[in-house]
């Protein structure tokens, strides 16, 4: 028998059932296994996504399943922990969370796990440094959500803002994700002109004053959505589905996820965004832009945020 590709999901909250309706609906993987604390909630969860079966463009086997399923899983999924209530910031999750990873990837690890861990819960770039040392995986295997969302909000409201298509702007967010991360507007292009050419060239019609603010509201868009419906997940989920893609299809996409670093930019072990090339091995290669000095400025103050605040959890 030939083997499918299986996800294991651990945390049906709403950013990981969201992930799920998101994956049943594109039909990714071909085993889609849900795990929660709450067993019923994700027993629920299979049943209610499995009645959506008849609807769905391909076959996707779920079910709740227990760690033992992690076994033969080519991805594990981690979803699970608290969230953001309105006035946190996701650093402020870490304690919480860091004690609920340690348990969840011991479990994952126990039952025999080979595959590639995605993290996504927050503070997401320290957890999935954590979830690297819990693992004792390659750290290639050890994959964060990044700034994947900030990116994608970045292109929406540049898009927004020229009056073009989301999917012709490139641009990234480097860095955190959260307070600290950065645009990346020196590599900013609309179907492949720059983004500052294209100000100038515009008679001012467009103001380089206005891109401070379209940064603004992505590094607070989650706060925003936050005060207004208590968490944010739906964009969350299609940008992991994208991920989970981009791994089980073997694709090499370039993604700001969040990697290991050893050197990069000027940074030592650190997880943090960058744009990274990803195919089924996980992180294949970490992309070394050529950032103005401000930029490689901000990178490294944000990668070094990050560093104080992981150290003391660490040791
Ligand atoms: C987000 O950016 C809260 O990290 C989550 O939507």
């Amino acid at each position: 028998m030939i083997k499918g590709t299986r996800v294991v999901l651990i945390g049906t909250g709403f950013v990981g059932s969201s992930y799920a309706f998101a994956m049943l609906n594109q039909g990714v993987a071909d085993e889609l296994v849900l795990v929660d604390v709450n067993e019923a909630k994700a027993e629920g969860d299979a049943m209610d996504l499995n009645h959506g079966l008849a609807f769905a463009s391909s076959y996707t086997k779920i079910w709740n399943g227990t760690y033992k399923d992690c076994r033969d899983a080519d991805l594990v999924v981690l979803t699970a922990g608290a969230n953001q209530k309105p006035g946190e910031t996701r650093l402020d999750l870490i304690e919480k969370n860091a004690r609920i990873f340690k348990t969840i990837v011991g479990q994952v690890m126990d039952a025999d796990f080979k595959g590639i861990f995605l993290v996504a819960t927050n503070p997401v770039d320290l957890l999935t440094h954590m979830t690297w040392k819990f693992s004792q995986l390659p750290s290639e295997r050890v994959i964060g959500f990044g700034t994947i969302l900030d990116t994608a909000r970045l292109r929406y409201l540049i898009g927004e803002y020229f009056g073009v298509d989301t999917r012709n702007v490139h641009a990234y967010i480097m860095g955190e994700h959260g307070d600290s991360e950065l645009p990346v507007w020196s590599h900013a292009s609309i179907g492949g002109q720059r983004l500052h050419d294209l100000i100038k060239q515009s008679n001012g019609a467009y103001d380089v004053k206005d891109l401070d603010d379209i940064f603004i509201q992505v590094r607070d868009a989650a706060y925003e959505i936050i005060n207004r419906k208590g968490a944010t997940y739906y964009g969350i989920a299609m940008g992991l589905v994208r991920l989970t893609k981009a791994i089980l299809h073997n694709e090499h996409s370039i993604l700001t996820v969040s990697a290991h670093l050893t050197g990069e930019y000027g940074v030592e072990d650190c997880y943090i965004g960058v744009p990274a090339v990803v195919h089924r091995g996980g992180i294949k290669q970490v992309m070394n832009l050529t950032l103005t000095d401000l930029e490689r400025q901000q990178f490294q103050q944000s990668a070094a945020l990050l560093k104080n605040t992981l150290h003391p959890v660490l040791t």
